[in-house]
């Protein structure tokens, strides 16, 4: 099986007034294409801080990452927003939308960045997936936080990415949205093979993956490679 993901001695540390917080510490595992996996761990451990350096969003203190057969290491910002937006999908912990897009225009942006065909029909078509069709012109502030939480949904969809990471990708959510989310990013595993990635606090969502990684202060409690 291929590698979609290798992570090899990462560190990640944050500078601030009063020294140095290392909040990520030698951390090595393999994502095999295709697969789904959950990362757990308390509050505060660094998952979705390695989440992000895991997407090519933020770069690492120390140790590499290969994304995709391209060592994020050795790419410079356009380089890795290009991956990001060819072959990486992202649910942010708190939605991420930009304010003054509508729905719709929230899910479009991707598709124009890749100066995709029918756009907006596209769009439309990834809003009716997450059952917001009748949403589509609100902005962000008129919806729920699971409506907003499936808009961020259909916009990680909408490149049809190789990777998918979701933080917390339920967190929001009443249990019966949850669900009707959960469904859709397990679909698009089986349907797609896109790999999937997530944070959750759930165990019950989490123990539906192939995989579970278990975080704590900043390092894999079990590693598994
Ligand atoms: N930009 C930042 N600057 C300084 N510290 C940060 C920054 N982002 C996160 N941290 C710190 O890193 C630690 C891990 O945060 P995070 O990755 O968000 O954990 P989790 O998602 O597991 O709750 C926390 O102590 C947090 O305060
Ligand atoms: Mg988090």
């Amino acid at each position: 099986m291929t590698n979609i993901l290798s992570v090899r001695n990462l560190s990640k540390t944050y500078q601030s007034g009063h020294g140095s917080l290392a909040v990520l510490r030698d951390i090595n595992f393999d994502v095999e294409e295709g697969s789904t996996t959950a990362i757990v761990g308390p509050s505060g451990s660094g998952k979705t801080t390695l989440l992000g350096l895991c997407a090519g969003l933020d770069r690492a203190s120390g140790g590499s990452i290969v994304l995709n057969q391209q060592n994020l290491n050795e790419l410079n910002e356009d380089e890795r927003s290009l991956l990001r937006n060819q072959y990486v999908g992202f649910i942010f912990q708190n939605f991420q939308l930009l304010p003054t897009l509508t729905a719709l225009e929230n899910v479009m942006v991707p598709l124009e960045l890749q100066q995709a065909s029918n756009v907006k029909k596209r769009a439309m078509d990834l809003l009716e997936k997450v059952g917001l069709s009748e949403r589509a012109s609100h902005y962000p502030m008129q919806l729920s936080g699971g409506e907003q939480q499936r808009v961020s949904l259909a916009r990680a969809f909408s490149n049809a990415p190789k990777i998918l990471f979701a933080d917390e990708p339920t967190g929001n959510l009443d249990a019966e949205t949850g669900a009707r989310v959960e469904k859709l990013l397990f679909d698009l595993n089986q349907e797609a093979g896109t790999t999937l990635i997530l944070v959750t606090h759930d165990l019950e969502l989490a123990s539906k993956t192939q995989r579970i990684i278990h975080m704590k202060g900043g390092k894999l409690l079990e590693n598994e490679g």
